[in-house]
């Protein structure tokens, strides 16, 4: 370690040690010796050590305080691990409710539009990211005057590049815990400490996000309405709320998700109304337009979205323009809009004729706006068991919950004052916009699967 060590500091030391784990010379597992050990070898202070112990500990480079002492961590899986565990158990079903995706069949018809696509100027290297008409469409329908407006390849592309570009290794970062899997896993592959939040029915509690706050996150990552997977949505009230807390977080940047966009019957409140200087709102068109379309529009200040910007023109460079001429096309086109409006108010007819009969049948449930269910169940376990031998497919809650830092309670018990929506012990997401007809029975089935297992139904 002595000829690895660079400058005899505490984030020397950790670059040293890092090194040593990245080129082999430390394999995980390894146990490292004692503070004072180490402090009395390298010739420097046992608070150093400890500084830079603390520094790896937070990077997820090492692991400390265990019972076999401070050892080198396992590499963090890097893929895409809950996301796959939400969806795991992913067979044939006669009703796949596991999936998380809009229904094919209220997405609006894109051949008209493609066919009309002829008549766009073909675009060279050298022409604007955004197409200025789009720009100028998405300008007048954003909940906030953002600085600067772009266009990404779908909202799961602009969140990699918004938490590369602003979060490092041993950050902290906020997220609505039950919140969206494949974040999670991003934050985990960024190496960034995951502070989860609970919700009640109008978004995140306000008392769990203060106390969230207190840890100096670098970062909140948000879903203004249509939650997934509770189908919580913000209050104008809960927004202020939010809003009045983050003021007092001057160094916490906001990311919004409104991953249901147009399909959301909810108002969109964006904290940007409050916190210009520092929220990112990505809007997609996933679930309005298609997912293939992979389209999401990004408002940020410049300070924030520039260098993102400029970054991309080493990779992807923009977005294709004839995907957002499809975009325009389809945002301007009547019958479109009608379609995306139908869809709307369809998938609100599904979840409430399903969420009607389960409420009937005493089972707690939210649900109020989007696409899916937060289904509360006895055992996780036995409910899709029970879903699966009715042909009915669900996906696993326990992959949507940020599991609680070592040695930090879970968030949503630090509340005795809010009864926040992950109360009941385990969950399913039911994507409760794919169920098109015999609602009533599909409810029976999930009501039934709601007590599957050892325990009463939650009530
Ligand atoms: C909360 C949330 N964020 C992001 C995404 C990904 O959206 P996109 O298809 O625009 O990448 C989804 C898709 O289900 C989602 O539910």
């Amino acid at each position: 370690m002595a000829t690895r060590l660079e400058e005899p500091t505490a984030r020397g030391l950790a670059g040293a040690v890092s090194r040593a784990i990245g080129d082999g010379a430390l394999a995980p597992g390894a146990k490292l010796p004692p503070i004072r050990h180490v402090a009395h070898h390298l010739g420097l202070s046992p608070t150093t050590v400890s500084a830079a112990w603390q520094l790896l500990a937070r990077s997820g480079a090492i692991r400390t305080g265990g019972r076999r002492g401070t050892i080198v961590a396992q590499p963090r899986a890097t893929g895409p691990s809950r996301y796959r565990q939400a969806l795991r158990q992913r067979a044939r079903f006669a009703l796949d409710l596991s999936t998380g995706v809009p229904d094919p069949a209220l997405l609006p018809d894109l051949g008209p539009a493609l066919r009309r696509l002829h008549a766009t100027t073909p675009s060279s290297y050298l022409d604007e990211p955004i197409v200025a008409e789009l720009e100028s469409l998405l300008r007048d329908r954003w909940p906030f005057a953002a600085e600067r407006l772009a266009i990404l390849d779908g909202a799961m592309d602009a969140l990699d590049h918004v938490a590369s570009a602003m979060l490092r290794l041993g950050d902290r970062a906020v997220v609505e815990s039950p919140g969206f899997p494949p974040l999670l896993d991003l934050l985990d592959a960024l190496g960034v400490e995951v502070i989860g939040v609970g919700l009640d029915d109008s978004g995140p509690v306000p008392e769990l996000l203060t106390a969230a706050l207190a840890l100096r996150p670098a970062a909140v990552f948000l879903q203004p309405r249509a939650q997934n997977p509770t189908g919580a949505s913000w209050t104008m009230a809960r927004a202020q709320e939010l809003a009045r807390l983050l003021a007092a977080a001057p160094s916490t940047v906001v990311i919004e998700d409104d991953s249901a966009g147009d399909i959301a019957s909810t108002p969109l409140f964006s904290l940007g109304t409050w916190l210009p200087e520092r929220t990112v709102h990505i809007g997609s068109f996933s679930k309005s337009h298609g997912p293939d379309l992979r389209l999401a529009a990004v408002g940020a200040p410049a300070a924030i979205l520039d260098p993102i910007l400029e970054r991309r023109l080493l990779g992807q460079g923009w977005t294709s323009r004839l995907l957002q001429h499809l975009l325009l096309d389809l945002l301007n086109d009547p019958l479109s809009v009608a379609a995306v409006a139908k869809a709307r108010k369809e998938y609100a007819r599904r979840r409430d004729r399903v969420t009607d009969v389960l409420r009937r049948d005493g089972v707690d449930v939210n649900g109020a706006d989007g696409i899916n269910l937060w289904l509360p169940v006895a055992d996780e376990q036995a409910a899709l068991i029970s879903l699966a031998s009715e042909g009915v497919g669900a996906a696993r809650g326990a992959a949507f919950l940020a599991e609680p830092p070592p040695g930090r309670a879970p968030a949503r018990r630090m509340s005795q004052a809010h009864r926040t929506i992950g109360h009941a012990p385990q969950h399913l997401r039911v994507t409760v916009g794919l169920v098109s007809r015999d609602h009533a029975d599909v409810a029976g089935r999930l009501s039934r699967a709601t007590r599957a297992g050892s325990w009463p139904a939650p009530r």
